[in-house]
This record gives structure tokens, sequence and C-alpha cells, in this order.
């Protein structure tokens, strides 16, 4: 929905800055700024940032579910919901799929025949190739038809102690190799309790300052707070709103408010086919990470043309 920004809220931004930094006021295509708002951020010194539009992403993640066979329905089911839900989604959206890493040569000759979505893995190690027995190397990953990986999932962080010094290291590879990383972060439930969030999150954004920037143009970032991950609990529009203006708040400062306007930014936590819609339309969200009700194309589809740009704008 179009909102006004008015001179008062610029005011009110720049009373909120604090410490020396930069005050921010973050605008969408559609938002109207006053031409007062515009004279007193002048004034005041603060940040109206410029209208851009970003392309949706909405990616697929299987986590460790999936055979080649589910794989062949899979496509063939997500190809025909799409044609009837959705039949210009190729040309608004990005659409990806991020099946367990031996699947993807076979994702990716399945959708070739229709075009239906790009490939991801879903993890990747910090080097080329050598012994590192159970790893996957991002150019290999590339090579087998992947373009995009997640890297630094909580999944990861908490089950293989992924730290982001680690996850720095797998971004810049990644890049080297020619993906582009979708790079997760959020906080757990302890941290939301204790106020933490927002720390949490300054910090997980280290691995992304600590790139040259040239790289870290390349990154797609994924909020996923870790206690909605697959347990049917999303977060409320207000928080994922909050995160979210955060986050671009942080990237604003360290990196430019170009930079955070153009990065995008998904959310990922107990998404489905009825709460899409919902998540769409949060100021700041430009796509969706989805795990559980991805295995269902019917759903994962819905899900998709949730981002329809009509749909999104109403
Ligand atoms: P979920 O998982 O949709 O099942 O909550 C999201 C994710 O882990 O990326």
């Amino acid at each position: 929905m179009r909102r006004f920004i008015t001179a008062d809220e610029v005011r009110k931004a720049a009373r909120e800055a604090s410490g020396g930094e930069k005050a921010f006021i973050y605008a969408e295509k559609e938002d109207v700024v006053t031409d007062e708002a515009r004279d007193m951020a002048r004034t005041l010194g603060v940040v109206i940032s410029s209208e851009i539009t970003r392309r949706p992403c909405i990616c697929a993640n299987f986590k460790m579910n999936g055979g080649p066979g589910f794989m062949d329905k899979y496509a063939a089911e997500l190809a025909s919901c799409l044609a009837q839900f959705y039949p210009e989604y190729a040309a608004e959206t990005d659409v990806i799929v991020a099946p367990p890493a031996p699947l993807v040569p076979v994702a990716l000759a399945l959708s070739n025949k229709k075009a239906i979505y790009s490939v991801a893995g879903q993890n990747c190690y910090i080097k080329e190739s050598g012994a590192f027995t159970g790893e996957v190397s991002p150019y290999l990953l590339r090579e087998c038809g992947a373009d995009y990986v997640i890297i630094g999932h909580s999944e990861r962080r908490k089950l293989f102690a992924e730290t982001d010094a680690l996850v720095a290291q797998k971004l810049k590879i990644a890049i080297d190799a020619g993906l582009t990383p979708i790079m997760c972060l959020g906080e757990n439930i302890d941290d939301r309790k204790t106020a933490k969030t927002f720390a949490v999150i300054a910090q997980m954004l280290t691995a992304l300052y600590s790139i040259p920037i040239e790289y870290s143009k390349k990154v797609i970032l994924a909020y996923e707070p870790v206690w909605a991950i697959g347990t049917g609990m999303n977060a409320s529009s207000e928080q994922i709103a909050e995160v979210c203006a955060f986050i671009r708040k942080n990237i604003m400062v360290k990196l430019g408010v170009d930079f955070s306007n153009a990065i995008r930014i998904l959310y990922g936590g107990s998404v489905n086919e009825t709460n899409a819609l919902e998540i769409a339309v949060i100021k700041g969200i430009d796509g969706a990470l989805v795990g559980g009700a991805s295995l269902k194309a019917v759903n994962f589809a819905k899900i998709i043309a949730a981002f329809k740009t009509d749909a999104r704008s109403n």
C-alpha cells in the first residue's frame, strides 16, 4: 500500500537517530515523499532512500528431502501449476529450487526443458577441490548447473557450528565460482526473548561487510528467525518489517544508501500458501525462502504467485 512520507516523519527520524548515526527513512517505489518532507530532510541531514524496484526471488529449500523420482514429478507439477496460477512469473520473478546436492544436475536437466526455475546448492565448502571428504565444491555446483547457493542457513550454523567468519569465506568463494549466494541470518528464541535480536543480526551482517564490496553486491539476504523455521510459527508482519528495516539501516550506514536499497531481502520461516501474500506485501521484503511448504509443487506455485506484481501493489 502507498505511504506518504511527511515532514513530521523526517523530524521523528532525525530525533531518533542515535550517536552520530545518520537518520534514514526507507521509501518504497510507490511511496510518496512530500515536498516539505524533502526540504526537511535536506535541512536535518536525513537520508530518504531513492526509489527502486527489486525483483522478487522465491527459493524452495528441500533440505535433506527428495530423490530423482520426486524431482521428476515435482518439476512437471510446478510447471503446470505456474502456467495456471501465474503464467507471467518468469518475466517478473526469480524462481529457484535448492535440492540436495546430488540432485542439482537432475533438477537442472528437468528445468532446462521448460526453463521453470534456476537451481541452487544448499551449502558449499570454502575450497575449490582437495582432500575434504564429504564437502561440496562451489565450482562443482556451478559446473553442475547451479546459479545460486544458500550460505549460513541456521541448521548449518547450529548443527555444523558454522561461524560468521566461515560464512564470509563461503560467500567469497561462492561468488568466485560464479554462484549468487543467499545468505541466511536470524535470531533464535532466546535472543528474541532477551531483546538481543538486533545485536545478533548486526553481528551476522559482519560477514557481508568483511568481503570486498563488489562481492557484497552479489549477495541476497534471507532473514530467517530460527524460532520460526519448521515450527509453523511464522513471525508477524510487524516483526519481519522491523528486522528488515533494521537490516537495511545497518547496511545503509556501512555500505551506503544505494547499496541498502538495492540488496534483496527474503523472509524465511514457516512460509506457506496461506500466509505468503501477507509476507509478500511487507515493505522491504523481496521474496521468500521456503522449506517444508515448498515440498508440494502446488503450494510452492501458490507462494510464488503471492509475489505477483499486481497482488503486491493492491
Ligand atoms: P520452513 O524452513 O519453511 O520449513 O520453516 C525455512 C528454511 O529453513 O529455509
